[in-house]
């Protein structure tokens, strides 16, 4: 597979003012750079791994999915065209704004914005230091962590990801979420780690239903979960996923769509096989109201 991690985030955002005092009091990410309307941040020795860019939206603006050479990019396009997808390659402003030596982009069925880059800027000579004290993100060969957004058709998402850009299923979620009303959540990975974007028919209008951030300690996660809990800001409780085993909470972001912040989940291995499960998690996971 040419795809081999899920490498960074952009959201537009209505409050970039917001989003730079969450991201960094409340994630605990390293502000990397800032303006009146863009702001980029750091979860690792990257320059970058989540950006915000002002607009009205308060969703998805585009994933970057990192090859590791030239000839993984040129792989991914040929991929692409093969299944009637129009690529895009990135000029040098893109380029320079992004950091990396080389990228295409396309949209996926719905029109979300996906990029396909190799060659991301590494700052080792300022090591990342979490304004919050995280003791660090689970990225490197697992990528950044996972994303899931609301599809109109998951059979077009399932083909788009999976045959275009050549992601793994690794299973399916029925996730009953009221009386009578069952959805399908598919989950696909491209690395170790279980699933770096999942998908589903959802309620509501939104595109992005949440992103996620791995941490490298449990308590990690507890100090972040007091955090949002002083601010009435947990949406789902603590619990424990039944597909990839993290123990999370989902907290509320400056944009409506939520995050979760994970650690210890399991990765897949090299015989996985597809299964499907009846339920999200093994415990926990309990909606509370907002604030
Ligand atoms: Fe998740």
């Amino acid at each position: 597979m040419s795809i081999k991690r899920f490498g960074y985030m952009g959201f537009e955002v209505a409050d970039v003012r917001a989003w730079r005092a969450f991201a960094t009091a409340r994630l605990g990410a390293m502000e990397a750079s800032a303006s009146e309307t863009e702001a980029t941040f750091r979860i690792d020795s990257r320059a970058w791994r989540l950006s915000v860019s002002k607009g009205s939206a308060d969703d998805y603006l585009f994933a970057g999915y990192e090859v590791d050479s030239e000839q993984g990019l040129q792989e991914v396009k040929q991929s692409l065209e093969a299944h009637g997808v129009a690529v895009r390659v990135a000029g040098q402003e893109l380029l320079a704004k992004r950091g990396v030596l080389g990228m295409i982009w396309c949209t996926d069925p719905f029109g979300n914005r996906v990029e396909v880059y190799y060659g991301g800027t590494e700052l080792f000579e300022r090591p990342f230091a979490s304004p919050t004290g995280v003791s660090g993100f689970q990225t490197g060969d697992q990528g950044i962590g996972h994303y899931v957004l609301n599809v109109p058709d998951v059979d077009a998402a399932l083909a788009f990801y999976t045959k275009a850009l050549g992601f793994q299923l690794a299973d399916v979620i029925d996730w009953t979420i009221g009386e009578g009303t069952t959805l399908t959540l598919y989950f696909l990975y491209c690395n170790g780690r279980h699933h770096s974007f999942a998908f589903a028919r959802l309620p509501g209008k939104k595109k992005l239903h949440h992103f996620m951030l791995q941490t490298n300690s449990m308590d990690d996660v507890g100090l972040a979960y007091d955090k949002f809990d002083a601010e009435r800001a947990v949406v789902m409780t603590l619990g424990r996923h039944t597909n990839d085993h993290m123990i999370s909470f989902y907290g509320a972001t400056p944009s409506g769509f939520a995050v979760e912040y994970g650690w210890g989940a399991r990765e897949v291995t090299r015989d996985w096989s597809v299964v499907r499960y009846d339920r999200i998690s093994i415990w926990g996971h309990k909606f509370l109201a907002p604030a």
